[in-house]
């Protein structure tokens, strides 16, 4: 089945990925594409419509990012946004100029007056507010142009050429600050594009489960599956496509949270893979004794858990297809085109070059996170593991400040097992995108019943954030903090205070090591 494509062309804005997240949220199929994409391979794709991202640059300018003419003549809708709308008026013949403080420069909330006799506004608001971010405007429309909203400083604020199904907005329609940018973008997709909002993961499980089936054939795939969403949807989404052909190799290392090897085992064990887990804790903790420099740790481990991986996969054998959990945000983050580089992911650069395989499949290459888990729930995966909070590669390794014992591991999994129980009890659980403890290396005195003791000070730590590169402390009530710091001191040996981390990132990291 072909499904209907919307493209979404990238001129390098900062908010590229947020429209292609919108567009599915429509149930509508989009990729994103460099705007350096020849014609051709855009024309191939046969697009229901396409969606000109906005950009930093200034449309005039020499080096701006500019797509071939012929883009206007597909016959297919296109939306421009910010830079994108500038670029179909200076594309089309009309003049883009630049604003200044005083004229038509808009940051931010804005004011907009609507005309929703066009499609594109239809069955909004009259008034409401967007989000604009522009230092240029558009001076003059092309030919066929009208305006259909405007703010006190812009006139411009959205344009149509309903004959030929081009639309532009100034604002940001994908933001959520755009109070009906959502419902704009519906419109476009349905009134004018006249897509068909086909795009689920229940469908997608099926396509995606045909299609594997007929590129592995009767091969052998390898997968690592480390419990985390993206790996035990992949592993889910292949057992169900090709059962006991595919491996999957658990590589235990003991730095698991409580009970989640266990748990990861029993989701896996009978789904009909061929199902490898390597219990290789006290191996990791040998490696690791005596050892307290974080990013020793992190080596250790990581070398370590190559070292495991290439054992296990020597007993297979060469296998055709090596499977990986890359998903959407990492292909878009490795470069579209030269704007959009913010870094190079290691799931998409580098592969393994332990394992002898022919071929790498990437069932999740097309998704967003938040499709990776609706997709996890299609294919029945459990809450818990769908829902898992991110966990890092080293596990409880850099949530240990200083040497890691077998001892402190247990006191830190029980301690953080109590933490997470309360935070869920609460409600909280989906609210708080990050939580943990930390068993810190500083001991100090205390009383227990008549006694006095001198032991561990427990941090516990909680976040909120979207991209986990800067992040809030989460503002956890008073009276859930009490009665995780009265359960974890009365339950757990060797813990006689606990304190909350305060601190945002930055100036901290979220995790301590
Ligand atoms: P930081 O501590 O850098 O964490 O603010 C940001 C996010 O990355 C995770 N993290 C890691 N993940 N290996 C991983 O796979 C690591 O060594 C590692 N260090 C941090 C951290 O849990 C948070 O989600």
């Amino acid at each position: 089945m072909k499904k209907q494509t919307v493209v979404v062309l990238d001129f390098g804005g900062q908010y590229n990925q947020l429209i292609a997240r919108r567009v599915r949220e429509h149930n509508v199929y989009c990729e994103v594409k460099s705007y350096k994409t020849p014609i051709d391979e855009i024309r191939a794709m046969a697009p229901q419509g396409i969606i000109f991202t906005g950009g930093p640059k200034s449309v005039y300018l020499e080096d701006s990012p500019r797509m071939d003419g012929e883009i206007f003549t597909l016959g297919v809708p296109i939306l421009g946004i910010c830079y994108g709308a500038q670029f179909l008026v200076y594309g089309l013949g009309g003049e883009i100029g630049a604003a200044n403080a005083d004229s038509a420069a808009e940051f931010g909330r804005t004011d907009c007056n609507m005309d929703t006799s066009s499609p594109l506004l239809k069955g909004l608001r009259k008034k409401s507010v967007v989000w604009m971010s522009h230092n240029d405007y558009i001076k003059k429309l092309p030919e066929g142009f009208r305006s259909i909203a405007h703010s006190d400083k812009c006139p411009y604020g959205a344009i149509e050429n309903a004959q030929k199904k081009f639309y532009g907005t100034q604002f940001h329609p994908e933001v959520n600050h755009t109070e009906q940018g959502f419902d704009m973008l519906g419109n476009f997709l349905f009134n004018v594009c006249k897509c068909t909002p086909d795009w689920t993961m229940e469908n997608y499980a099926e396509t995606a489960t045909r299609e594997l089936r007929a590129k592995i054939g009767n091969g052998k795939a390898l997968l690592a599956l480390s419990g985390g969403v993206d790996s035990s949807v992949a592993c889910k989404l292949l057992a169900n496509a090709i059962g006991e052909q595919l491996t999957c190799i658990f590589v235990d290392h003991g730095l698991m949270r409580k009970n989640e090897g266990d748990e990861v085992e029993a989701a896996f064990a009978d789904s009909g893979v061929h199902f490898v887990r390597v219990n290789a804790g006290p191996r990791f903790l040998s490696k690791l004794a005596g050892v307290s420099d974080p990013e020793r740790k992190r080596k250790i481990i990581g070398e370590e858990f190559i070292r495991v991986f290439e054992e296990e996969a020597e007993k297979i054998g060469k296998v055709d297809f090596l499977v990986q959990g890359t998903i959407y945000p990492d292909v878009i983050e490795s470069g579209l085109g030269d704007a959009a580089v913010i870094k190079s992911h290691h799931n998409v650069g580098g592969l393994p070059d332990y394992v002898d395989f022919k071929e790498i499949v990437e069932p999740l290459r097309l998704l967003f996170k938040d499709e990776v888990r609706a997709l996890g729930a299609a294919l029945g995966l459990s809450d818990k593991l769908v829902w898992r909070q991110p966990f890092p590669g080293p596990g409880l390794a850099i949530r240990i400040i200083g040497d890691i014992t077998p001892e402190k591991v247990a006191v830190l999994q029980d301690a953080d097992a109590i933490f997470r129980e309360e935070i869920a009890a609460a409600g909280l659980d989906r609210n708080i995108n990050q939580y943990f403890a930390v068993l810190t290396n500083m001991r100090s005195v205390g009383v227990m019943g008549d006694g006095r003791t001198y032991d561990y000070t427990l941090a516990l730590r909680g976040v909120s954030t979207t991209d986990f590169m800067t992040a809030d402390f989460s503002r956890i009530p008073y009276d859930v903090l009490e009665k995780i710091s009265t359960r974890i001191v009365n339950e757990v040996q060797h813990i006689n205070r606990i304190v909350y981390d305060i601190t945002s990132k930055p100036p901290a990291t979220i995790e301590w090591e």
